[in-house]
């Protein structure tokens, strides 16, 4: 039976969270966000593929890979979102939500920070709430893939936010 896919694409550095800058970013680890991501998506009767890189080019195969094959996307740039323009046009020529994701608030950091490439495809946009921003953004994504459910699962009602 097919299923429904979320694809989370992290962007460059995002490997190092945990350690890196965690005054700004936390302690938590990648692998404990992609975690509480996934529990989400399987809460939900949804498969989460992630993929981690540090070079554009990788995240720009990896949308074109989900292209026809998943449903939504969930997307944490790092810092591409200020200037990724490919990653956008990748992500322009997928035809589900995107959900635009990021631990810290872009908007009241460093002025450089506060264009995002993504935020005019994106259906949604999850800043400044920390790692509970990735549960939370994995939601959004399938509800904006809108109603139906998995196919596994055709009797489900799609969950609500509360
Ligand atoms: C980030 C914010 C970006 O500005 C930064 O370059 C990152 C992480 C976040 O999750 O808060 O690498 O996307």
């Amino acid at each position: 039976m097919p299923r429904h896919v979320v694809l989370l694409l992290s962007g460059p550095n995002l490997n190092l969270l945990g350690t890196r800058e965690p005054e700004i970013y936390g302690t938590e680890t990648l692998l404990e966000h992609v975690q509480a991501a996934r529990g989400a998506a399987t809460e939900r009767g949804w498969d989460l593929e992630h993929r981690q890189s540090n070079h554009e080019g990788d995240l720009v195969d990896a949308v074109h890979s989900g292209i026809g094959r998943v449903e939504a996307i969930v997307v944490n740039p790092g810092a591409l979102t200020h200037y990724g323009w490919s990653l956008h046009d990748a992500l322009a020529a997928f035809d589900g939500p995107i959900v635009e994701l990021h631990l810290s608030e872009p908007r009241e950091r460093e002025p450089w920070r506060h264009l995002s490439v993504v935020e005019p495809l994106a259906a949604a946009r999850v800043a400044g709430e920390g790692g509970a921003g990735y549960p939370k953004a994995v939601a959004l994504a399938i509800e904006a893939a809108g109603p139906g459910g998995p196919v596994s699962d055709p009797g489900s009602e799609p969950q609500r936010l509360s």
